[in-house]
């Protein structure tokens, strides 16, 4: 029989990537297949979770018994993310959300020129941040790409964002990261850290939300 340790806990995971609109028919958007969240979600239902998956334009499909809110925009994310994060028990931020976004998105279709043109990028809100600082948050998990020195700088971002836990991995390898089918991580906590090393995302992804049961489980008890 299949363990259930997550039976009744609520599970939200953000997946794939934001699209940043210019106008009616152009955005800016990144690599992100969603593959790894759809791969968490998987793990997390399998655990006994009800999970619901925070999903930006993705080609996959919504892994069995899983709920799927479709969003586009970093600031639709965000506040899906922030009103389902407060009743969740674990929230994991998977997503590749666009770091900047058009200032002024043009009503109208933009006409070509000779010229050369220019757009006004804004930042988007950091939609893990946000949930970690809720008065009533779950355990937030995130995620680094780096290129260099991984430790360290995923390290840096699990305190600056006040993150439980953070899976990161190195993107410089090119066998790892964005759009393929495996991975390996290193998993970092306030006082542990763990490498998981090169695997299929799923089975990553299995690993992980094992690693996720843990510590919840040691944090709230
Ligand atoms: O700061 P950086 O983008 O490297 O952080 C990555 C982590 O933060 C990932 O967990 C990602 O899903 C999350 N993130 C977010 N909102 C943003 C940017 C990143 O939730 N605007």
């Amino acid at each position: 029989p299949q363990s259930t340790p997550l039976t009744g806990k609520r599970v939200t995971i953000t997946a794939g990537p934001t699209q940043e609109a210019i106008d009616p028919v152009r955005y800016i958007s990144n690599y992100s297949s969603g593959k790894m969240g759809y791969a968490l979600a998987r793990a997390a239902r399998n655990a006994g979770a009800d999970v619901t998956l925070i999903s930006g334009p993705v080609s996959l499909a919504t892994p069995q018994g899983c709920q799927r809110i479709d969003v586009k925009s970093a600031r639709q994310m965000h506040q899906t993310a922030l009103e389902v994060a407060t009743r969740s028990d674990i929230f994991i931020a998977c997503a590749a959300v666009a770091d900047y976004r058009v200032g002024d998105i043009a009503e109208q279709k933009i006409k070509k020129s000779n010229e050369q043109m220019q757009l006004t990028l804004v930042r988007n809100p950091d939609i893990v941040a946000a949930v970690a600082s809720l008065a009533q948050r779950p355990f937030v998990v995130g995620f680094a790409a780096e290129t260099q020195d991984v430790a360290r700088y995923a390290k840096d971002k699990m305190q600056r964002k006040h993150l439980d836990m953070i899976a990161a991995n190195n993107v410089a390898s090119p066998d790892s990261g964005f759009n393929v089918d495996e991975n390996a991580l290193q998993v970092f906590w306030a006082d542990g850290e763990k490498t998981l090393p090169r695997a299929s995302k799923q089975q990553l992804a299995d690993q992980l939300i094992k690693l996720i049961t843990t510590q919840y489980q040691h944090e709230t008890n």
